[in-house]
């Protein structure tokens, strides 16, 4: 099963543990574990099986939640209007049925909610703020803790309808390129530039991480590392290597209109995502998702470094580390 979606009564009844859940966003994972026991079995069981093993298709589709009324879609960043909405429980108990909800100290100060929406004058920029088609990656590429999972809920549509969240899996594009060009990718001779979202507000060139393969794990269950802006090859072969696999990425790719109330978990080792590009107008009522990252289980070391309980630590200090 690649999605399911919700009856009435069942999305009734995630609200009221999702308005439950939100009020735990600071506690630690193990205290809302309760409530994911009275989640609907329809959605818990195959939210469950995927967190476990999220099979070649790589993500998984919740459709009917609900999202209530909302104010108007934010104009500028720092503008989080949904401090205490239900929706962040939401996004919370999904993140934690398929592993524990994780954000990062180095991108928006930790934050656990991701808003994402056009933001005027930032349209070229590719992040959650962009407007212009932001092409395929894993999330946090440079990160040695990359999240295995993350979920964007859809709060609102674009006014066209046409903004389509982008879906390839790498276990259906390496089938389309040749053994040499799969070897060339299996090779720790890649770099990638920390992502714009972690650096906005350091100065100077930004780092990169690396040298990491772009694929790895065994040939029935490959895995992907891999962002088309910012992962760089070392040579020419390695170069052409990328090219083909981004060819063969857009020829898998899967497009999802994400309608309101439907949320998505992607594995973040096995599909890449992107957007299609769209036409915002800033009138308040334009796309608006929210994103949620997801990690299976934190090493010790790194939950000792933690300030807050879901929290990873700063890039500065776990560098070279793992
Ligand atoms: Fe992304």
């Amino acid at each position: 099963m690649t999605s399911y979606h919700l009856t009435e009564s069942e999305a009734i009844k995630t609200r009221e543990l999702s308005v439950l859940a939100a009020r735990l966003s600071n506690s630690l994972p193990i205290v809302i574990s309760g409530l994911l026991l009275d989640l609907p079995e329809e959605m818990r069981k195959p939210l469950l099986n995927f967190g476990a093993d999220s099979s070649a298709g790589g993500h998984f589709l919740l459709r009917g939640l609900m999202v209530d009324d909302l104010p108007e879609t934010p104009a500028a960043h720092g503008m989080a209007s949904l401090d205490d909405h239900f929706t962040n429980g939401t996004l919370m108990l999904v993140a934690d049925l398929v592993g524990s909800l994780v954000g990062y100290q180095d991108e928006k100060s930790g934050a656990l909610f991701h808003d994402v929406h056009p933001v005027r004058g930032e349209e070229h920029r590719i992040e959650n703020s962009g407007s212009v088609a932001f092409d395929f990656h894993t999330e946090n590429v440079h990160h040695p803790l990359r999240p295995d999972f993350l979920g964007l809920l859809c709060l609102r549509q674009d006014h066209e309808a046409i903004a389509a969240t982008r879906l390839s899996s790498v276990r259906d594009a390496l089938p389309l390129l040749t053994e040499d060009q799969v070897a060339d990718l299996r090779k720790p001779q890649f770099h990638s530039l920390y992502p714009t979202s972690f650096t906005r507000h350091t100065e100077g060139p930004r780092p990169s991480a690396g040298p990491h393969p772009v694929i790895f794990g065994s040939a029935d269950k490959p895995f992907i590392r891999f962002n088309s802006h910012n992962t760089q090859a070392a040579d020419a072969g390695g170069e052409r290597a990328l090219r083909a696999l981004g060819e063969a990425l857009e020829h898998v790719c899967r497009d999802l209109i994400l309608a309101p109330g439907d949320l998505v978990v992607l594995d973040n080792h096995v599909v890449v995502h992107g957007r299609s590009a769209f036409q915002p107008r800033y009138d308040g009522s334009d796309r608006w998702l929210r994103r949620f990252y997801s990690l299976r289980s934190t090493p010790l070391w790194a939950q000792r470094m933690m300030r807050h309980p879901r929290v990873l630590p700063a890039m500065a200090d776990i560098r070279g580390v793992v």
